[in-house]
C-alpha cells in the first residue's frame, strides 16, 4: 500500500470509532423560523454521524439517515387560525412591557399543548435514553426536566444569542450600561434616559421571570413529570449554551465559558435555484430587489396606505422585484414585480444579481443577507426586530424604515440610496467575510462542545461560580448592607460622643463660672 491509502483507511478508522451520541432535540415553538433552526441543529448532527429525535409541530420532506421527527400539533398555529382578524402587523404598537406579558400567556399555552400532546406522553412514557437533550429556550424552561427525565446531560439552544432567559441560567454577565433587553430595540450606544428606560425593564422583566414565568414552569413539571426533583435543582443544570448569534452581526458581549456561538450554522452553501427563477435572475440586468416579511408575518396584512406606497415605488424602479406575497393574486401588480408564496431564500441572496433585500428584519433574514452580502432594508415589526435594524443601520449595511409612518419620498429614497451608493455593500461584505472567518464551520462547533460537555459529565468545570449565588450575594447586597450598616453606626456613635462632649464641656464651663 502506498502512504496516501494507508492515510485514508487512517482516516475511515477515525472517523468510525468517533462515537455517534444520542440526541434529543425539543422545539417546541410554533413558528416556522424557529422550526428551521431546530432542523438545521438536527440535520446538521445528524450529518455529523448522531443519533437525532427531533421534537417540533413541523416536519422535515427530505430527511437524511439517523434523522427521526416526532411531530406534535401545534395548539397555537389551532389557536391563530381560528382567529381570522388578528394581524401580527398590530403587534408593532405593544409597549415592550406589555409584551413580556403576552409572552409568558402564549408560553404557556405553547407548552401546555406541548405536555399534552399523545406524541409527547409517548415519548415520556417509553423507556428510551438519550446521551444529550437539547432544548429550545422560549419561555420553555419546564423542558430542562427531560434532561433529568431521560438521564442525558442539558444543552439549550438560544435562537436569539443571549438574552435575559440564557444569561440567568448560567449567571452571565451583561451589564446594563451598555447591553440594551433585546426587546427595546435601542443599539449599545444608549442615552441617559435609554439606560434608565433599560434598567428599569430589566427589573420588571426579572420581576417578570422568578414570580410569574418560572413557578408556571416548575407547575408544568409537577404535573407532566411528576418524579422530577424539585424545579430549581434541574432549572440551573444547564451543561452548555448553543447561542445563534456571531459577533459579525450581533454586538460582543461577555459569555461565560459554557455559552458557545454558532450563528450562520443554518446557511448552506446556496442550491441551484429553480429553473424559472434562475432565468428571471440571470436576465434581471438592472438587478433584482428581494422583498420577504419572513415566515409568520402576512404582507397582504399591511396597512393599505403603506401597500400603495411599496406597489407606487416598486414599479417606478427599473431593477426587477420578487416578492414573497401570501395570497395568490396581488392588486395592481406592477409589470416588474413577480409574486410567490415560497421563494429559496438563500439562493436568490447568493445571486450575484440580487441588489437588496427588502425585510420585517427577522434575525435568520439578517444572518443569510450578511453571510451572503447584500444590503438590508429592514421594515421592523416586533420582538427582536427593531434590534436587529438598529444593528445594520448601526454596522453601516442597512437602513430601517417603519411601516407605519412610510412616505412615498422616504421609501424612495431610501431605497436608491442603498442601491446606488456603494459604501453599503461594502460594509456588508465586510460582514459577510467576518461571519465566515471561523476556525470551524460552526456546525463542527456545535458537535465539538456537545461531545465535550459529555465527554467531561456535563462539564461543571466550566461553570462560574455565581450560579451557585443567592440573588443578594450576587448583586453584593449584603455587603452594601453591610457597609451600610456600619456608616450608619459610625454616624451615630460620632454624633452620641459629640452630644457628650459639647454636654461635659457645657457643664465644665458652668462649673468653671460657679468657682469664680
Ligand atoms: C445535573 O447534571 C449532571 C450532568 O449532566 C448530572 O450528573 C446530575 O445528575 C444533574 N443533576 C440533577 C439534579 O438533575
Amino acid at each position: 500500500m502506498n502512504g496516501h491509502v494507508i492515510q485514508l483507511v487512517l482516516i475511515a478508522f477515525i472517523i468510525k470509532s468517533v462515537v455517534s451520541l444520542k440526541l434529543l432535540i425539543v422545539f417546541p415553538a410554533g413558528a416556522r423560523s424557529h422550526y428551521n433552526l431546530g432542523n438545521a441543529l438536527g440535520k446538521g448532527l445528524a450529518n455529523l454521524g448522531h443519533e437525532v429525535t427531533l421534537v417540533a409541530p413541523f416536519s422535515e420532506p427530505n430527511p437524511p439517515k439517523n434523522f427521526k421527527e416526532i411531530v406534535f400539533e401545534d395548539v397555537l398555529k389551532k389557536y391563530i387560525d381560528a382567529d381570522k382578524s388578528l394581524n401580527l402587523f398590530d403587534a408593532s404598537h405593544v409597549s415592550p412591557f406589555l409584551y413580556l406579558f403576552i409572552l409568558n400567556y402564549f408560553s404557556s399555552l405553547m407548552m401546555e399543548g406541548f405536555f399534552k400532546a399523545n406524541e409527547t406522553q409517548d415519548l415520556l412514557r417509553s423507556n428510551e435514553t438519550y446521551d444529550v437533550v437539547i432544548v429550545e429556550q422560549f419561555l420553555s424552561d419546564s423542558l430542562h426536566a427531560l434532561a433529568e427525565h431521560f438521564n442525558a446531560k442539558l444543552v439549550v439552544f438560544s435562537t436569539v444569542g443571549s438574552n435575559t432567559w440564557t444569561n440567568n441560567l448560567v449567571a452571565n454577565p451583561s451589564p446594563l450600561s451598555y447591553v440594551p433587553d433585546i426587546f427595546l430595540g435601542f443599539s449599545s450606544d444608549m442615552t441617559l434616559l435609554q439606560r434608565a428606560y433599560n434598567l428599569l425593564f430589566s427589573i420588571v422583566a426579572q420581576l417578570n421571570l422568578h414570580f410569574i414565568a418560572y413557578p408556571k414552569q416548575a407547575d408544568l413539571v409537577r404535573k407532566y413529570i411528576p418524579n422530577a426533583p424539585d424545579f430549581t435543582k434541574i432549572h440551573y443544570n444547564v451543561s452548555l449554551i448553543l447561542l445563534n448569534s456571531h459577533e459579525s452581526i450581533s454586538q460582543p458581549v461577555p459569555y461565560v465559558p459554557n455559552m458557545i456561538s454558532i450563528g450562520g450554522y443554518h446557511v448552506n452553501p446556496p442550491k441551484q435555484l429553480p429553473k424559472d427563477l434562475q432565468e428571471f435572475m440571470d436576465e434581471s440586468k438592472e438587478g433584482v430587489i428581494y422583498f420577504s416579511m419572513g415566515s409568520n408575518l402576512k404582507p397582504s396584512q399591511l396597512p393599505n396606505r403603506t401597500k400603495e406606497i411599496i406597489l407606487k415605488v416598486l414599479g417606478s424602479r427599473k431593477e426587477r422585484v420578487l416578492w414573497k406575497w401570501d395570497e395568490d393574486q396581488l392588486k395592481d401588480q406592477p409589470r416588474n414585480v413577480k409574486i410567490s408564496k415560497w421563494f429559496p431564500q438563500q439562493g436568490i441572496l447568493a445571486h450575484p444579481n440580487c441588489k437588496l433585500f427588502i425585510s420585517h428584519g427577522g434575525f435568520l433574514s439578517t444572518i443569510e443577507t450578511v453571510t451572503m452580502g447584500v444590503p438590508i432594508l429592514a421594515l421592523p415589526v416586533f420582538g427582536d426586530q427593531r434590534l436587529n435594524a438598529a444593528r445594520a443601520v448601526a454596522l453601516g449595511f442597512g437602513n430601517s424604515l417603519s411601516f407605519v409612518t412610510l412616505s412615498e419620498e422616504e421609501f424612495s429614497s431610501k431605497l436608491e440610496e442603498l442601491i446606488s451608493n456603494p459604501k453599503y455593500r461594502e460594509n456588508v461584505k465586510l460582514r459577510s467575510e467576518l461571519i465566515r472567518d471561523r476556525p470551524m464551520k460552526p456546525i463542527e462547533l456545535a458537535d465539538y462542545w456537545i461531545r465535550y460537555v459529555v465527554k467531561y459529565n456535563g462539564a461543571p468545570h466550566l461553570r462560574v461560580a455565581g450560579i451557585n449565588l443567592p440573588f443578594y450575594q450576587y448583586w453584593l447586597l449584603d455587603v452594601i448592607a453591610v457597609y451600610l450598616g456600619g456608616f450608619i453606626l459610625m454616624m451615630y456613635l460620632l454624633k452620641t460622643l459629640y452630644r457628650y462632649m459639647s454636654k461635659s464641656n457645657k457643664q465644665g464651663k458652668l462649673s468653671k463660672k460657679k468657682k469664680q
